[in-house]
């Protein structure tokens, strides 16, 4: 079943129960790993922003939730480099266990610029939760990087949050890009 965004059509890759599923064993792990220490979950908007819901849900220990928005992609369907920062972090985060909840991690270079930022302020630790990953694409070792939902092939994919020019994040699963 095809699907067609804007002037380009789609085909399905991750269906909404595979999702569902991964995010269960992601937030077991989250829990046992955080006992006792009250993390603060930070999602980079717009794209992580049913990704934290439904992965928050599933967390049962004591927990912060909030927001940054972090944009390196214009619409189209290959990362620009250039990031632009439009809310920055209310948040005191020193001290803090700091988890990065991000929808996908393409190049690498917003996640490894967020870091780099966020360590000036003195967090007790870092890591990065990312639903998806594109391994071949990564231009940066980030040992932060610690959870990861699926790992996908270098393919633009759209859906559950990830936009082609601010359409399909409503979508349920998770849909790439037919070459
Ligand atoms: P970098 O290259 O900095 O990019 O790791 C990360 C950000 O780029 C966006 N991105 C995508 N958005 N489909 C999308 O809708 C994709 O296949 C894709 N790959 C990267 C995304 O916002 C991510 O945070
Ligand atoms: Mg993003």
């Amino acid at each position: 079943m095809t699907m067609k965004i804007a002037d380009l059509t789609f085909e399905p890759l991750i269906e909404e129960e595979a999702i569902a599923k991964r995010i269960n064993l992601m937030s077991a792990q989250l829990n046992a790993d955080y006992e006792g220490k009250t993390p603060i979950f930070i999602g980079v908007l717009n794209g992580s922003f049913l990704f934290v819901a439904d992965l928050i849900k599933q967390v049962t220990i004591p927990c912060e939730v909030t927001f940054t928005k972090l944009a390196s992609y214009y619409g189209g369907t290959t990362s620009t480099r250039k990031i632009r920062e439009d809310i920055d972090l209310s948040v005191d985060i020193s001290g803090r266990h700091i988890v990065i909840m991000e929808d996908i991690v393409d190049t690498g270079n917003t996640l490894s610029y967020l870091i780099e930022k966020l360590k000036l302020h003195s967090p007790a630790s870092i890591r990065v939760c990312s639903l998806l990953l594109k391994p071949g694409k990564l231009e940066i070792s980030i040992e932060e990087l610690r959870y990861v939902g699926f790992e996908i092939e270098n393919e633009f994919v759209v859906g559950y949050g990830l936009d082609y020019k601010e359409l399909g994040r409503n979508l349920r699963s998770i849909y790439r890009l037919i070459s």
